[in-house]
């Protein structure tokens, strides 16, 4: 069995790496995204995305570790729902409910690591993680204001005008 610095640092290049593939789905949502809402949310969260980064190669500085990204499988997989749902021009509402999907996938993974860091004593790590961490939930509850509100209504419009 592996100590937990060791299965923190395990999490932690799945985590770099998962980041990483966001960077690049991001602006393809953002591209396919109807609403301005959604459009601006996708582009707000990739420079967010950016800083995610920074901040886990910081977390390795700080552990004394070179930065190292290991496949995450999770996220590829992710992804690559979103990347059909784009193909397949399933619209905003689909495309906010794979967003969500990434965001708990990110949440989970974040939660995990700020517990352990704080087991293992880490407090400047836990900041760094705990930052990005309100990001994640932040982005979490503005798709959720989209989708109840902007994509909503526009349903409602649509549906009005075929009675
Ligand atoms: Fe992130």
């Amino acid at each position: 069995m592996s100590n937990l610095r060791e299965t923190f640092i395990e999490e932690l290049k799945d985590l770099y790496d998962a980041e990483k593939q966001l960077m690049k789905a991001l602006p393809k949502m953002a591209k396919a995204a109807e609403h301005e809402e959604l459009k601006a949310g996708f582009e707000e969260h990739l420079d967010q995305t950016e800083e995610h980064i920074n901040r886990l190669e910081e977390v390795f500085k700080l552990l004394d570790e070179t930065a190292k990204s290991k496949k995450c499988k999770a996220m590829a997989g992710l992804v690559e729902e979103a990347q059909d749902l784009i193909k397949e021009e399933e619209g905003d509402a689909a495309l906010i409910c794979a967003a969500q999907k990434v965001e708990h996938y990110e949440i989970a993974s974040y939660g995990s690591l700020k517990s352990w860091a704080k087991l293992m004593g880490e407090d400047e790590i836990v900041d760094l993680l705990d930052e990005t961490l309100e990001e994640e939930k932040a982005t979490d509850e503005k798709l959720n204001d989209i989708a109840e509100t902007a994509i909503n209504v526009e349903e409602h419009e649509a549906a009005g005008k075929e009675d």
